[in-house]
This record gives C-alpha cells, sequence and structure tokens, in this order.
C-alpha cells in the first residue's frame, strides 16, 4: 500500500455509502494512510465504522442523498474533491422490495456521481458493481434486478470514457464478509460469525460454493483503485477467496466449538469462478486474506466488541431474525 499511501496522502476522498459495510472500512484505511475521507450517505449513523474503527475523530461526514444530483455536485466542490469510491446502493433484497427507489439509487444515483465527476474534472473514479452482473443473462444462474443495474453502470461508465473521456475503475466485489456486514442477501455468514460468538443457534438460508471478500481485502482495493486516474472505464471481478458453505460452517465450528450453526436452502445466484487475476495485476497487489484466516480475525473481533458491551445479544437475536 506505500505507493497508495502516498498518492492519497492529505487528499479529499469521497466515499458515497460511507455508512455501509465496505464504506466504514474505506473510511478506516483512508484515515490510516492520512487521506482525507469525506463521507457521504442517507444515513448519519456512524455505527459500523465504530465497529472497526477507534480514529475516526474529526472526520467530515455530508449526509446526503445521491439522488439528488445538486447535493452529489455540491459536496464534491464543496471539499475540492480529488478521489471518488462510490459505493452506495440498495442492495438485492431492498432494490426487489422497492424496484423504483432502488433504479433510481443504483442508477440515477451512479449518474450523478459520473456527471459531477464530468463536470468537476475528478478523474479517480472507483464504483462497486457486482458479481451479480456478470451472472445476468448467463442461463445458469437467476437474473436480478439490482444485476441489472450494476451492468446499466458499467455500460454507463463506459461511455462516460468514450464520450467524455471520464477514466473509472468498476470493481465486481463477490460475496464480502466481516465486522460491518450485516445486512443484504448475502450477509448471512457473518451473522452466523456474531451468532457463534453470542451463543445463540442460526441457520444460513443458502448453500453451494461462494465467491468470499473479507471486508478489508474489499476496501483496500477500492483505495488502490483511486490511487491514480486509470486510462479506460475498466471492470473487474473481486472474487476473493471461493469457498462452499459448508467448508465456512466448519472453520465457525472449529473457531467456536459447539456453536449451533446449520445450513439449509439453494446456492446464490451469482457465480464463484469468474476470473479474478486482472485486479490484483492492474493495482500491483498481492492476495487475500485465507478464508481461515478472515473468519478467525472476524471472530476475534466480534468476541472483543462482546466483552466490550459494543454488541449485545438483543442486537443479534435482532439480526437474525432479519438474516433468516
Ligand atoms: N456487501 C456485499 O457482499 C456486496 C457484494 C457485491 C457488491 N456490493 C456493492 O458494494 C457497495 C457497498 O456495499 P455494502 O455492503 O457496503 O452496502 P451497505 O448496504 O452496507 O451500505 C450501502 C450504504 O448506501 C447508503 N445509501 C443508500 N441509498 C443512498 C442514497 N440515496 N444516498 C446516499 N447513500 C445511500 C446506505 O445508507 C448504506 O449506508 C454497494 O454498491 C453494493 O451493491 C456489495
Amino acid at each position: 500500500m506505500s505507493g497508495q499511501a502516498d498518492a492519497l496522502k492529505g487528499k479529499s476522498v469521497l466515499i458515497t455509502g460511507a455508512a455501509g459495510c465496505i464504506g466504514a472500512w474505506v473510511i478506516k484505511e483512508l484515515l490510516e494512510i492520512g487521506a482525507q475521507p469525506v463521507a457521504f450517505d442517507l444515513s448519519s449513523s456512524t455505527a459500523r465504522l465504530d465497529l472497526v474503527s477507534e480514529s475516526s475523530y474529526g472526520l467530515n461526514w455530508v449526509q446526503g442523498d445521491i439522488t439528488d444530483y445538486d447535493q452529489v455536485l455540491s459536496v464534491i466542490q464543496d471539499y475540492d474533491i480529488y478521489a471518488v469510491i462510490h459505493l452506495a446502493a440498495l442492495q438485492v433484497p431492498f432494490a426487489k422490495a422497492d424496484p423504483i427507489k432502488g433504479t433510481q439509487v443504483n442508477v440515477l444515483g451512479t449518474t450523478h456521481i459520473f456527471e459531477a465527476c464530468r463536470q468537476a474534472g475528478v478523474n479517480r473514479i472507483a464504483y462497486a458493481s457486482s458479481i451479480a452482473a456478470p451472472a445476468m443473462g448467463d442461463n445458469d444462474h437467476l437474473d436480478t434486478l439490482y444485476g441489472a443495474h450494476k451492468v446499466c453502470n458499467e455500460q454507463m461508465a463506459k461511455v462516460y470514457w468514450q464520450d467524455w473521456q471520464v477514466p473509472s475503475i468498476c470493481i465486481r466485489p463477490g460475496v464480502i464478509y466481516g465486522p460491518g456486514r450485516d445486512q443484504g442477501m448475502s450477509a448471512a455468514p457473518t451473522i452466523a460469525m456474531l451468532a457463534a460468538v453470542s451463543g445463540l443457534n442460526y441457520t444460513i438460508p443458502f448453500s453451494g460454493q461462494v465467491a468470499f471478500v473479507h471486508v478489508r481485502d474489499a476496501a483496500l482495493r477500492f483505495i488502490g483503485a483511486v490511487s491514480e486516474p486509470a486510462n479506460d472505464a475498466l471492470v473487474f471481478d473481486m472474487q476473493g477467496t471461493p469457498a462452499s458453505v459448508t467448508e465456512v460452517c466448519k472453520i465457525i465450528k472449529t473457531q467456536v466449538p459447539g456453536a449451533g450453526i446449520t445450513i439449509s436452502g439453494s446456492p446464490l445466484p451469482f457465480p464463484s469462478d469468474t476470473d479474478d487475476g486482472g485486479l490484483d495485476n492492474y493495482l500491483g497487489l498481492g492476495g487475500y486474506l485465507s478464508i481461515e484466516q478472515g473468519i478467525e480475525d472476524t471472530i476475534e473481533v466480534f468476541t472483543g466488541l462482546a466483552q466490550n458491551g459494543k454488541i449485545s445479544i438483543e442486537k443479534v437475536e435482532e439480526l437474525i431474525k432479519r438474516n433468516s
């Protein structure tokens, strides 16, 4: 990370979706390399950030909505933004529950980010697509409205490069896990780790092979992607360390003997076998945390949080209910 740290030191980096899981880790890592994150989110809650970072004092936090173009342009201009990491989105279940809102946030909101960057001359842009995008139209997998939104974003990014030379790097994460992952259709493995630490039973509601990415690994790659301007509209998969849900369950039980974690249901409608070589080669990064180490680290963080009273049994019961 040292070249990346130098490139972003003292620079203002806008993070949309800052209150979310990946956003929290991006902020933590940016603070650690001396960049100046500017958080932008509908929510003013630093709850996820507080789980993972102790040094968010003085952070610029703008409560705003990416579906409002003026707000997006203003934050970029007011904070003299040097780079943008665009993470705000409504994940699969939320886009399905409200297709119009989902499309406004995921498609119109992303257009606002590109347009504001074009107007303000920002040329370091990384944004989150998903492995749900390459799954679209693949007969082996189910399509989702969210996947359609992500495909649209990737195509818009190509047009922004073609017509206006606005460069970007798209990262398609697999299933993110780790502290802070508490919502979305694939949050269950992380909820299982939390349930195990809390002594509660939990059934992961899907099975099969999954492309697991520890959230810190994801954050480092989004940060790497804005360290230099791209010279194209690039798209990369981020598949992390594919493993089966059964293996994950086994690792959790090794870490927490007697954990009441079971599995039920079909595989997720996402591939776990796309090529992951390009991203790390491009960024000069090497290797993901192994799934064993990622689970061990996550369980260690959850254990510490439970001991410090930062996670209550009631909260875990509520998460289990929402993610069953
Ligand atoms: N979590 C995963 O496994 C995963 C996998 C693939 C892709 N992604 C993508 O990565 C990105 C980040 O994922 P995450 O897990 O951190 O998501 P998350 O659901 O934890 O956080 C999303 C954040 O976006 C914010 N947001 C929603 N609508 C907004 C709006 N109109 N204006 C401003 N902020 C708004 C929410 O308040 C929330 O804090 C998303 O684009 C997601 O689609 C995530």
